[in-house]
């Protein structure tokens, strides 16, 4: 459990009519993070534009100046970065904090295992629970030296060395895993190679790509993916555009789809597709959702969605489905608890190392707004009522951007009001969502405020 501290700021979402009107939302936070990274370790000048400026990616741009990198933000809003070049990082003087970021942590890692020097990592209570072993054997197999807490949790250290190229295996499908490995491999003499059975987001593949360093992906039969990254190769600034985030657009997605007579859209959003799952879930479950405008930008598919609200259906959304939408789950309970039977979801093992263990503190959120559901440990088992939850809850977010912006949606359509008990949370990847979801005609605010 978190501790309580007095710059929590409770916010509280109470019942409102169909949400109708077209927004975009921030920037996409897995991208936001690559664009600074690649950026610092380019040569000459990136721009990005559609940044998101929440907090994980703010501790992101940080940390890459520490590392010697030059990043401003120029007063339209766009992003300048003049990088060092591979292999010429500098040793930062203070520990990198990473705040809540486990995908700033494990991709930073991989970006300093091949520097000669040592760099210190720390951030909040929630990253200093999160598993790092998953990184660090890869590394240090290629020869990267890590000194951590017990069990390679933060803070730790890593004394750069000039590493090895390995073929690795991830025994977990993840592409914070993924990514680390291929940026060790960025200043890796030879050719590195990562094999995973089941292919996770490839930001990565693509915006290297796009800085002009050859990746080369294999699809297998059996459906796994081969990445082999040659080390040593120049990396030229680039441009990137930065879409919205289909993980935030989750969350007024859902909102609409819960409300009879919403329409809203969402324009210029992510629509990766090792991404949309959550989009194609909700669809299983009779949510109206168009998608249209789809194009390539950058290298990433992109595109608008339009969805109308209506009654949802209980479906068995396929485990292997998980991976494609791991962090839209916790907005999909809620999106089952108002619908018409039973919504099964497993495979969702990685969901209790995320922010939070998301399945353990859904579940009891939801259980305290009424929800009927079975825990197991892979997943959670939802019975919809078709009538909308109690609500009434005070729901602890235990420093979980999503679990806040979730109970903030079912509140919107339960009963009675459900409280959040830190808002503040919300700046990690989705800063001005009570705004613009009070645009659409949701009613959410400090709590105690009428
Ligand atoms: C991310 C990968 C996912 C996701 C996280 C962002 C990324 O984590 O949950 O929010 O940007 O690579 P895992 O790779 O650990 O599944």
């Amino acid at each position: 459990m978190t501790t309580k501290n007095s710059t929590q700021r409770p916010v509280t979402s109470s019942r409102c009519g169909p949400l109708r009107g077209e927004i975009t939302v921030p920037g996409d936070k897995s991208m936001s993070h690559r664009s600074l990274i690649l950026g610092g370790l380019a040569v000459g000048k990136t721009t990005v534009s559609g940044l998101l400026e929440g907090e994980d990616v703010l501790c992101t741009a940080e940390a890459m100046r520490k590392l010697g990198a030059s990043i401003e933000r120029c007063d339209d809003g766009t992003w300048e970065i003049h990088g060092v070049g591979v292999g010429g990082l500098q040793e930062p003087d203070t520990v990198l904090d990473m705040g809540n970021s486990g995908t700033a942590a494990r991709l930073l890692m991989g970006v300093v295992a091949s520097a000669p020097f040592t760099t210190f990592f720390s951030g909040d209570a929630s990253l200093h629970k999160r598993p790092m072993r998953r990184v660090a054997v890869p590394l240090e197999e290629m020869g990267a030296q890590i000194t951590s807490r017990s069990n390679a949790r933060f803070p730790l250290a890593i004394t750069g060395q000039d590493l090895i190229p390995i073929d690795y295996h991830p025994p977990v499908a993840s592409a914070q895993v993924k990514s680390c490995i291929m940026l060790a491999a960025l200043d890796t003499p030879g050719i590195t190679t990562v094999t995973e059975s089941k292919p996770t987001r490839d930001h990565t593949e693509n915006m290297l790509s796009h800085f002009g360093v050859t990746v080369d992906v294999t699809q297998n039969d059996d459906g796994s993916r081969v990445i082999a990254v040659a080390g040593q190769q120049e990396m030229e600034g680039a441009d990137i555009l930065v879409p919205g985030d289909p993980s935030s657009a989750a969350f007024p997605v859902v909102a609409a789809a819960i409300h009879d007579g919403s329409d809203l859209t969402i324009t210029n959003v992510g629509l990766n597709p090792l991404r949309d799952g959550i989009f194609e879930t909700l669809s299983d479950m009779g949510a109206d959702i168009q998608i249209s405008n789809v194009r390539l930008q950058a290298g990433e598919q992109v595109g608008d969605i339009r969805v109308r609200g209506g009654m949802l259906k209980g479906v068995t959304v396929p485990p292997e489905r998980a991976v494609s939408m791991i962090d839209e789950y916790p907005v999909l309970f809620v999106a089952a608890a108002f619908a018409h039977g039973t919504t099964t979801m497993r495979g969702l093992e990685e969901l209790r190392v995320k922010e939070s263990d998301r399945i353990a503190v859904m579940a009891e959120g939801l259980k305290a707004c009424g929800v009927s559901l079975e825990e197991v440990e892979d997943g959670l088992i939802i019975h919809g009522r078709a009538v909308p939850p109690k609500g009434g809850a005070t729901v602890n977010t235990e420093l979980d951007h999503r679990i806040a912006m979730s109970f903030l949606v079912l509140g919107s359509g339960s009963e009675e009001p459900v409280t959040v008990d830190d808002g503040a949370v919300m700046e990690t990847s989705f800063p001005g969502f009570t705004t613009l979801m009070n645009r659409l005609g949701a009613k959410i605010g400090p709590k105690g405020a009428s």
